[in-house]
């Protein structure tokens, strides 16, 4: 016989949770997932266990229901509910400028090795609803190096990225982002890249004329495009250890020798078994420079 802990966590303040409801958990989870994945062939079999399990738990009660199997049920016979899932779980929260002192960093040391190509290729992934990409956009404008730049802008949900096309965000949150433009070292006055409508701030179309919108799914696809700059900033939070592991290699895959793989400052190579290609440019903002 088996003894099994009868609460989940520690500490006075824990609700007990009862032996077989602990393993039922994990054995719908891991039973969702695969039905997502062969239904869909959406893959978050790998995804970092707590917060997946959160989001689950928010999708089913938002739908009504009480347990896990009852939304393997909903999921595998409607669509809709699977694209709410896939909202929920791919997690698109983004801002312009966010981290200022990303851009900040990025503008001091990778925009001068950009001057030195004639041409240069930059990979978004994760790209959410393209707050980051417009931001981006921004800045290699100012740094007069956008007319020599394609971003190529990816993400696994086409319902962000048709957003992104759109190129239009809130007005209330203007303030924020004007103010993180500021704070990102922006030479202009912000509103000069937006035209402010009753549906929004609607963004220079300029802005995305050099952009490349596109699916990307970055646990199943392979590399598509060599780049002098990857950006991934806070995706791979969302994976377990191997898959963030597969997906570096896939980034070694996708970059230029001398290109630059920026992280923003919650992600690492540190653990990883590509990190001895790369010498960091900035310990605090991870950015790295591929040098073999
Ligand atoms: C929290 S947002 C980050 C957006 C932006 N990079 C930023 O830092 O503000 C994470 C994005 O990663 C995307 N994502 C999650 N899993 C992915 C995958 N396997 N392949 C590609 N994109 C993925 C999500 O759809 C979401 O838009």
């Amino acid at each position: 016989m088996i003894e099994r802990p009868r609460v989940r966590g520690a500490g006075p303040e824990r609700v007990p949770v009862p032996p077989e409801r602990i393993d039922r958990e994990a054995i719908e989870l891991s039973l969702l997932l695969e039905g997502v994945y062969r239904q869909y062939g959406f893959d978050f079999r790998e995804y970092a266990s707590a917060s997946l399990k959160r989001r689950v738990w928010r999708r089913v009660h938002a739908e009504g229901l009480t347990t896990i199997a009852g939304l393997i049920e909903r999921v595998l016979h409607d669509p809709e509910v699977m694209e709410r899932l896939l909202l929920d779980l791919s997690i698109n929260v983004t801002s312009m400028f966010r981290d200022p002192s990303f851009y900040v960093a990025f503008r001091r040391r990778v925009a001068p090795m950009l001057h030195t190509y004639p041409f240069t290729r930059i990979w978004v992934a994760g790209c959410s609803t393209g707050e980051e990409v417009y931001s981006l956009a921004i800045l290699l404008t100012e740094e007069g190096l956008y007319d020599r730049t394609r971003i190529y802008a990816t993400d696994i949900n086409e319902v962000v990225l048709e957003r992104a096309r759109a190129g239009v965000f809130p007005l209330d949150k203007m303030r924020e982002y004007t103010d993180n433009y500021i704070r990102a070292g922006g030479r202009r006055s912000f509103s000069e890249y937006y035209l402010a409508r009753y549906e929004g701030a609607l963004f220079e179309r300029t802005l995305t004329e050099n952009v490349v919108w596109a699916p990307h799914n970055l646990v199943q696809d392979s590399a598509f495009n060599t780049f002098n700059v990857i950006l991934c900033r806070n995706v791979m939070i969302y994976f377990d250890r191997s898959l963030q592991n597969r997906v570096h290699h896939l980034f070694l895959d996708s970059l230029e020798r001398l290109g630059v793989l920026a992280l923003g400052h919650k992600e690492t190579i540190h653990f990883t078994d590509v990190q001895d290609h790369y010498e960091e440019l900035d310990a605090q903002e991870r950015l790295y420079r591929r040098v073999r």
